[in-house]
């Protein structure tokens, strides 16, 4: 696309996110440079978009910046600026001290503060006039997550001819907990302007429709939703607002074919080394986030330690753990319980040279990451509530070998897909250990036939699958 393009309505097909796939980061001495962003948002959604050479309308991820509209490899992205006050009252206060921890079980206390609100709606329309501008005639705007449940009806009223979707990448609550929220009314009609509402699991389908017609006084169809079929359908005005339930997915035929190069080969065969050859390496990859249940598998593994259950010569535990949300209170708490429970498991039961935990407060890269994949034996992930969890999705693609084990959460949405993992409920410590345990001592044949039963599944249901599955349901594809 030319420079005078990108200027202009012209994109047919635009997806619109808080974030840009591509974060600005700038170096003290004032240089510039675009990495990736955070999240599984975009690990999901960047490489469909890379494909299709969409739009995307999304933040920079730095307060205060203008950045023109640049491409990159195929995409075209459209910068929305934020300011230090937005970021800190719209994103981190609304979207990650309100909604995040609402939508999440209620695992931390939600915040609920009225100039933050005011802030989620001026920010809401800043996208939307920006989508509004970038959009052509008749185009398909696919608008993401929490961070911007008004942008339907508000660009709806901008641009009556767009087709618009909106998915929401973390969990739905149950309605107790939807109905706490002080502007549960207005976030129930922001997201009925799209043709198309998405979530991942019916479960939060079916909540949302009981909402719509309770808060907005609609007359939802009253079928069960199903898995990527039956949409619940309401009538708004002359529109038909659907419904469904799309399970997000990876892009798993790139990371196994990642995995099999010799690079990653030989580079997990490092990291094993590296980690003085243990005889089981057990892996945790998160953002830094109290829902990811860091603090559980490390209560878990001390436990087994004391016990004796497990032996420190013979186990390793690396947690990867990106930072994330810093200057949110919920994770500054979180982050500093955990240091402190990686001091004290290895002050307890490490030797020099040999700390039993291995904690990375870091971003690795993709080919880093899918050699700690295909390096451990047990891949540990446990949420207290987690909308899918993509990482192990991840690590199962990375699993050509089909070696290593699964712990999953029973309350993470990939649960309801994975059913040959060994499934959790993090709450319960007994069943966690219980768990660990039978991974780390699991019968090879076993695990791969396991391993087998996983793969199968995520290879088969890959992001691209997820997308046109969605598209096709807001009509902007046509059916397989
Ligand atoms: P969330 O979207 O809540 O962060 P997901 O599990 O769905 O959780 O997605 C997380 C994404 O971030 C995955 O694609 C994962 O590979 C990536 N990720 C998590 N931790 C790291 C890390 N330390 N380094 C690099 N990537 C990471
Ligand atoms: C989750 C959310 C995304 C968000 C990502 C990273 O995946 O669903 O919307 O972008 O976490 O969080 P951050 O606050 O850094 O954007």
């Amino acid at each position: 696309m030319s420079e005078s393009e990108i200027g202009q309505a012209s994109a047919d097909f635009v997806v619109v996110a808080n974030r840009l796939p591509v974060d600005l980061d700038r170096g003290s001495d004032g240089t510039q440079r675009w990495t990736a962003s955070p999240g599984g948002l975009v690990s999901a959604l960047e490489p469909f978009l890379r494909s299709r050479k969409g739009a995307w309308v999304g933040w920079p991820g730095v307060p205060g910046v203008d950045v023109d509209p640049f491409s990159d490899e195929g995409m075209v992205l459209y910068p929305v600026t934020l300011t230090a006050e937005d970021v800190r009252d719209y994103y981190e206060g609304f979207s990650n001290a309100t909604l995040w921890p609402l939508y999440h079980d209620v695992v931390e206390r939600p915040v609920f503060d009225r100039s933050w609100w005011e802030s989620y709606v001026k920010v809401n329309r800043r996208f939307a006039e920006a989508s509004a501008k970038v959009a052509a005639d008749g185009a398909t705007v696919w608008v993401q997550d929490y961070q911007l449940q008004l942008v339907p009806s508000m660009l709806r009223e901008l641009r009556p001819d767009l087709r618009i979707g909106f998915f929401l990448h973390i969990p739905f609550p149950p309605v107790e907990l939807f109905m706490q929220l002080p502007w549960r009314a207005e976030i129930v009609r922001g997201l009925i302007g799209a043709d198309l509402v998405g979530f991942h699991r019916p479960g939060g389908a079916q909540n949302f429709l009981w909402l719509a017609r309770t808060l907005v006084g609609l007359e939802p169809s009253r079928g069960a939703v199903g898995v990527r079929s039956r949409p619940g359908m309401m009538q708004v005005g002359n529109r038909t607002v659907r419904v469904g339930a799309f399970p997000i997915s990876i892009d798993a035929a790139g990371l196994d074919s990642l995995a099999r190069g010799k690079d990653v080969i030989e580079r997990a065969a490092q990291v094993r080394r590296d980690l003085g050859n243990p005889k089981t390496v057990l892996l945790g990859v998160d953002r830094l986030d109290y829902t990811k249940g860091i603090d559980l598998r490390l209560q878990a593994l001390h436990e087994l330690l004391h016990e004796g259950r497990v032996q420190p010569e013979d186990v390793t535990f690396v947690q990867l753990a990106t930072p994330s949300r810093e200057r949110v209170e919920h994770y500054q708490r979180m982050r500093s319980e955990i240091e402190q429970m990686v001091g004290r498991i290895n002050g307890e039961f490490a030797r020099v040279g040999h700390p039993v935990v291995h904690y990375l407060h870091q971003s690795v890269s993709r080919t880093e990451l899918a050699a700690f994949y295909s390096a451990a034996d047990v891949m540990v992930v446990t949420p207290l509530r987690d909308g899918m969890n993509l990482v192990c999705k991840e690590y199962v693609a990375c699993r050509h070998d089909l070696g290593g084990s699964l712990v999953l959460s029973e309350f993470a949405g990939a649960a309801a897909e994975l059913t040959s993992a060994f499934l959790v409920n993090p709450h319960d410590l007994d069943g966690v250990k219980n768990a660990l345990e039978a991974a780390i001592t699991l019968d090879p044949a076993e695990g791969r036939r396991r391993m087998r039963a996983l793969r199968r599944q995520v290879l088969t249901h890959d992001v691209d699958r997820w997308a046109r599955s969605f598209l096709e349901a807001l009509g902007s594809e046509p059916a397989a």
